[in-house]
């Protein structure tokens, strides 16, 4: 695993801190980790340096191995407080001349060479591998170490970035220097977020902190504050496993993204109302899911594949289905109900359910409100509790639509799920919902052919056994989570197998399609 440097067994987190330049990362990370007796560390310099001596020796951004030979003459300094604030290129402390204007102009373009990137990955990779850092960049969280313990978003307005810069150079807001900052920024924000390979985003899993309107020292406080709120999860979480390495507990640890303090960063929100686990098929729920039948096939010619009679009636089960549409939910729930004579219950955010007049309904329809600001633990502990009580849990491991109807990289809590719950998954493709009612379209399309195509229940720790492969610690989620998709991609037709197309004869998978 790439990031198995993150979870060394050691005291202290991995702190990725992102976001767009001037939103105080370098200044906040390093007070922060300095209050904390963390190590903490700008990447920024490292791509500065390589631009500053690239623009010295002529090297363009065309030339990627020039670039990369550039990387071994870079060095971090220690402030002898572990912070890695200064830079040195071939032995001299070059920190004021990176940051100057011509390294300003010419950074964005310069990052975006896959090559350099690589090179400085794992160079960053190293330098966490020790843990207790907090690591400022833009893609710390995201690439770098997408398993840190914790990761942090700066993010503030570009006029209030802008702000700063000048008032910290005792510029003249008015004058043109004033405006080329505002412009220079916005040039370098447009570069950073729209480069091909690993652009400036905030991670799914970050906490978001906006900065509008923050004294300094409100961020560092905020910051602190949710590192510390993280120390005791983490702890408690007992992850001194290293990647890679069966736990030696016998229980797994709890999964690596929830470690994220909130509710430290955001002001709490009001609690909400759990739905009930949905356990049988009410009067409502069968004639909702009558009039979505009937709907549905006023709308679209609508097939359904699959052994349906060797669907468990009973005990735990996850669907697991792939998402290109938002016709999915309905594609599946208000046949499968049908089929099964019991209910699905699903997860969602809990927006869905607050809507004034549909919330009921939604809820109804087994919708469990799970809150997107709060750890993924929440959704994970609710879609336990479904399973444990013997009922089917509706998923979609791609969490958003896909965005051309392919499958999209998952995240792991589905084969996490499936091991701890030991409950047989039933994997199911909608096949072509993305034609019949395209991202960003209000409405769907009429008379499109859609399949929903149902493959066989599996216990997937029996799988993984079968294969010799272990059924516990950090490569068995891995396994697991890749075997549940391989058997969804089976059923897909090539063009919407996605990330998965390769691997859809693991385990033996060719099903259908
Ligand atoms: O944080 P900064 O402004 O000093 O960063 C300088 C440039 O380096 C920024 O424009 C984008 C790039 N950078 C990056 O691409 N990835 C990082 N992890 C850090 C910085």
């Amino acid at each position: 695993m790439q990031t198995g440097e993150a979870s060394d067994a050691r005291a202290g987190l991995v702190v990725a801190l992102d976001g767009p330049a001037s939103s105080g990362k370098s200044s906040v990370g390093a007070a922060a980790a300095a209050e904390l007796g963390y190590r903490f560390c700008d990447t920024g310099l490292l791509y500065r340096a390589v631009t500053w001596l690239a623009l010295h020796r002529d090297i363009s951004a065309d030339d990627a191995s020039g670039l990369v030979g550039l990387v071994s003459e870079i060095d971090l300094l220690d402030d002898g407080r572990g912070r890695l604030s200064h830079v040195a290129v071939d032995g001299v402390d070059r920190t004021d001349d990176v940051r100057g204007p011509a390294v300003d102009v010419a950074v964005s373009a310069y990052s975006a060479v896959s090559e350099l990137r690589l090179a400085l990955l794992t160079r960053q990779r190293h330098l966490a591998s020790a843990g207790r850092i907090v690591m400022a960049g833009r893609d710390i969280g995201t690439i770098v170490l997408p398993d840190a313990d914790l990761k942090l978003f700066l993010d503030a307005s570009v006029e209030e970035r802008a702000r700063r810069r000048i008032l910290e150079r005792g510029i003249d807001p008015a004058s043109d220097a004033g405006a080329e900052i505002v412009a220079e920024l916005k040039r370098r924000d447009a570069l950073d977020s729209t480069r091909a390979i690993a652009p400036l985003k905030a991670a799914d899993d970050a906490v978001i902190i906006r900065t509008d309107g923050n004294a300094i020292e409100d961020t560092i406080r905020q910051v602190v504050q949710a590192i510390r709120t993280a120390e005791p999860a983490r702890a408690a979480d007992g992850a001194g496993a290293a990647d890679g390495a069966a736990p030696t507990t016998p229980a797994e640890p709890e999964p690596r993204r929830p470690r994220r303090p909130e509710r430290a960063a955001r002001a709490p929100r009001r609690p909400i109302e759990p739905t009930p686990i949905a356990t049988r098929s009410t009067v409502l729920i069968r004639f909702g899911s009558m009039i979505l039948r009937s709907i549905a096939r006023a709308i679209v010619r609508f097939r359904v594949e699959g052994n349906l009679a060797a669907l468990p009636k009973s005990g735990p089960m996850i669907m697991a289905a792939n998402h290109a549409s938002s016709a999915d939910p309905v594609l599946i729930g208000a046949f499968l109900n049908q089929v099964l004579g019991r209910p699905l219950n699903w997860l969602g955010k809990r927006e869905i359910v607050e809507f004034p007049l549909t919330g009921w309904a939604f809820r109804i329809a087994g919708i469990h409100p799970v809150d997107r600001e709060a750890a993924d633990l929440e959704a994970f502990r609710t879609a336990m509790r479904i399973l444990e009580a013997g009922q089917t849990l509706a998923v979609f491991p791609e969490g958003t639509r896909s965005k051309d109807g392919a499958l999209q990289q998952v995240r792991e809590g589905v084969g996490m799920l499936a091991l701890r719950s030991g409950a047989p998954v039933l994997p199911v493709a909608v096949v072509d919902s993305d034609i019949l009612w395209p991202r960003g379209q209000l409405l769907p399309h009429y008379g499109k052919r859609v399949t929903v195509r149902y493959g066989a229940p599996f216990v997937v720790a029996d799988e993984l056994a079968a294969q010799g492969l272990p059924v516990r610690g950090r490569q068995a989620t891995e396994a697991a989570t890749r075997l549940i998709m391989a058997r969804i991609a089976a059923l897909l037709p090539p063009r919407q197998r996605g990330v998965y197309a390769g691997d859809v004869t693991v385990g033996g998978a060719a099903e259908g399609a």
